[in-house]
């Protein structure tokens, strides 16, 4: 089995998902969509930003590793009527079966940044482009205390036994150099790559940072690692209060609902 699927299966990222969906749709707005348009949205999960895409009238492929985040987001696209709007199973890796040059725009939110290969990633995300297309990632950036889920996946590999040999930081995707370079090694000068800081919102207005930090003990792959690792060795009380620290110090909420910000790198490649 693929680690890197086994991780992202392993347990249900809609549960997280179903925290990211406004600032899913605030990102599609922010792009600026003009249709007709065919977008690919890489390490799309459930559609958190496919689903806002459609709905603007894009043609979209979502494409992810995780097959029951397919099911669902074909599920959602059911739902909501959503014809032009297709999940498949795929690999970032390697986008094989994907055609050269046929998106006008490759998008990635959190997604491709966590497929083990970064320069073949960069590699298939130039390929499948259109020249004159656009491809946009957003990365979280490591050891920035304001970006919530590096600060997360940090505490959580802290109690987790140490990757493999060869194994690549996704946290690698949130620094800049590291960008040019993967791109630069696909054909794209480092003028057609612009990065900038934005924000995030995980937002509930029903739940608690308490039961967020649950949500991801019990359904979030890497903490679900770190969760069984710490019970182990007799840390799991410790890990748990580390990560709920984290949420109560970065929730702006006031009436015990969850709306807590966290800094991205959004990435712009004109390839
Ligand atoms: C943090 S989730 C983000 C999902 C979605 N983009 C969103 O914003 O809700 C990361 C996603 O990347 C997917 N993923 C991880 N490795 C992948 C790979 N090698 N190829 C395609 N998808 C991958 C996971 O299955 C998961 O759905």
């Amino acid at each position: 089995m693929n680690p890197n699927k086994e991780l992202w299966e392993k347990g249900d990222f809609t549960q997280i998902a179903a925290f990211m969906r406004q600032s899913g749709e605030a990102v599609v707005k922010s792009i600026g969509i003009t249709t007709p348009l065919r977008v690919l949205d890489l390490g799309c999960g459930d559609g958190t930003t496919a689903v806002p895409l459609a709905l603007l009238g894009a043609d979209v492929v979502g494409i992810d590793i995780a097959e029951n985040l397919v099911d669902a987001g074909n599920k959602r696209a059911a739902a909501a009527g959503l014809k032009r709007l297709k999940f498949q199973v795929g690999d970032a890796c390697n986008l094989e079966g994907v055609d050269d040059r046929s998106f006008d725009l490759t998008l990635s939110i959190f997604g491709a940044m966590f497929a083990p290969r970064p320069f073949d990633v960069a590699k298939e995300m130039v390929r499948v482009t259109k020249p004159g297309g656009r491809i946009v990632m957003g990365n979280w950036i490591p050891n920035d205390p304001t970006s919530f889920v590096s600060q997360l996946l940090k505490i959580s590999s802290s109690f987790t036994p140490p990757p493999p040999e060869g194994f690549v930081s996704p946290m690698t995707w949130g620094v800049d150099a590291n960008i040019v370079e993967r791109f630069g090694k696909a054909g794209v000068p480092k003028e057609r790559i612009s990065t900038v800081k934005d924000t995030y919102y995980f937002v509930s207005p029903d739940k608690s940072p308490t039961q967020f930090i649950d949500l991801f003990e019990r359904f979030y792959g890497p903490t679900m690692n770190a969760v069984a690792a710490a019970k182990n060795s007799g840390k799991v009380e410790e890990l748990h209060n580390q990560l709920l620290e984290l949420a109560k110090a970065q929730n702006k909420a006031t009436d015990g609902s969850t709306s807590i910000p966290a800094t991205f790198l959004r990435v712009t490649v004109l390839p």
